[in-house]
């Protein structure tokens, strides 16, 4: 007799090159990079750095190791440094806080918005003090953060703005790219990133040309020219093998987005409609390009457990927020003191969304959370 195969894993995720025309085209520009044998800075480095300035309508582009080394060199090239203090959300991955703690600064970690899990310009406002030089807002998940109250207070006190936009390439704030409104704007291109490589990579964007020109030097060891070494840098530069990978992929981003938000927009209705808890976007009409696509729940561990048993994977995204985590116990804050960032840690889950999935698939993920809530109400009710 046979028995009835399960139906496919659902991956939280899945990256797009598997299309063999794409695959083809990629592995062809591999190959060419290859014989010029240029893999550090060159001709690929460059054209995709004018490619994603103006992808990102600005006027720089300077192609890095990592988000985190463009949040790291974003920092040295504003001359931030020991003895300096950086605002930045607790609930954010905890690079955000590397790169300050990278530059001998010190993270000043305040919570975030309940209903957006964003921060706010409410939190920098009561952040301030003397020490504080730059705040760091995440567009976390792909949701904007309020940016315009934000840079009022900023400006106002005088404190340079550095975006974390390894989360948002693409979203539009009051029509403007994530990572164009502050002083800095920062990606990463880790492979599943919205615009995502084939290794690790990065960028910094800024309309100021001095500060573009110091992330180009800082990026490769404080070089202009061939050793000629203006100031202290170091090796984080973006390899051309992953500059040549996302021009092509580049070229997707936009159409990937526009999947993703309407992917977001079955899900966001269906669970609306079931009563789930989700993040919302800070204001009516605000962008959203659902790198995550976060639901909120009391039972989260028990939804996870539902969710993998129907073949649907899931991930916190963060099961601890930054000030909880052992590598900054240092900064001596303890539970409590940023609750709103410790309740999401336990109630967050983030479900599968990405381009290329199936209506069944969206319909498998909408049914099993759906599925999930309504077991958990009737536990609740009885208890
Ligand atoms: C919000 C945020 N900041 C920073 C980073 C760091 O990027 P990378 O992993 O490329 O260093 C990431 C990526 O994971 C991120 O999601």
């Amino acid at each position: 007799m046979r028995t009835a195969r399960p139906p496919a894993e659902i991956p939280l995720t899945r990256l797009g090159h598997a299309e063999p025309d794409l695959l083809e085209e990629l592995l062809t520009t591999v190959r060419r990079v290859a014989r010029t044998g240029a893999f550090t800075l060159g001709e690929h480095s460059e054209g995709f750095e004018r490619d994603f300035a103006a992808y990102c309508e600005i006027a720089h582009a300077v192609g890095v190791a990592s988000g985190t080394s463009a949040l790291e060199l974003a920092l040295r090239a504003l001359r931030v440094g020991p003895g300096d203090e950086v605002i930045v959300p607790a609930n954010s991955f905890v690079a955000t806080a590397e790169a300050v703690s990278a530059v001998g600064a010190k993270p000043l970690l305040v919570d975030v918005d309940p209903d957006t899990h964003l921060m706010t310009a409410d939190h920098v406002a009561a952040a301030l003090g003397p020490r504080v030089r730059c705040a760091i807002p995440v567009h976390l998940y792909g949701s904007t953060v309020d940016m315009e109250p934000l840079l009022r207070v900023t400006r106002a006190a005088g404190v340079a703005v550095v975006e974390d936009a390894c989360q948002a390439h693409g979203a539009r704030y009051r029509g403007r790219r994530a990572g164009t409104l502050g002083d800095l704007g920062c990606f990463s291109f880790y492979p599943t990133k919205n615009l995502g490589g084939w290794g690790d990579g990065g960028a910094v964007v800024t309309a100021d040309s001095e500060l573009a020109d110091r992330v180009r030097m800082l990026r490769s060891h404080g070089e202009r020219t061939r050793y000629r070494h203006e100031v202290v840098g170091g090796t984080a530069r973006l390899d051309a093998i992953q500059a040549a990978v996302l021009a092509i992929k580049l070229r997707e981003l936009d159409g990937v987005n526009d999947e993703r938000r309407r992917l977001g927009r079955v899900l966001r209705h269906a669970f609306a409609e079931s009563g789930i808890a989700m993040p919302r976007p800070p204001f009516v009409g605000a962008d959203h390009v659902y790198h995550l696509f976060v639901v909120r729940s009391h039972a989260r561990d028990a939804l996870r457990l539902h969710l993998r048993a129907a073949g649907i994977a899931s991930a916190v995204h963060y099961p601890k927020p930054i000030h909880l985590t052992e590598a900054y116990a240092h900064l001596g804050l303890p539970r409590g003191s940023l609750p709103v960032s410790e309740r999401l840690a336990v109630e967050v889950c983030s479900v599968p969304l990405f381009p290329g999935m199936s209506n069944g698939e969206v319909d498998r993920v909408i049914a099993a959370v759906v599925e999930s809530s309504t077991a958990e109400a009737g536990v609740a009710a009885s208890r």
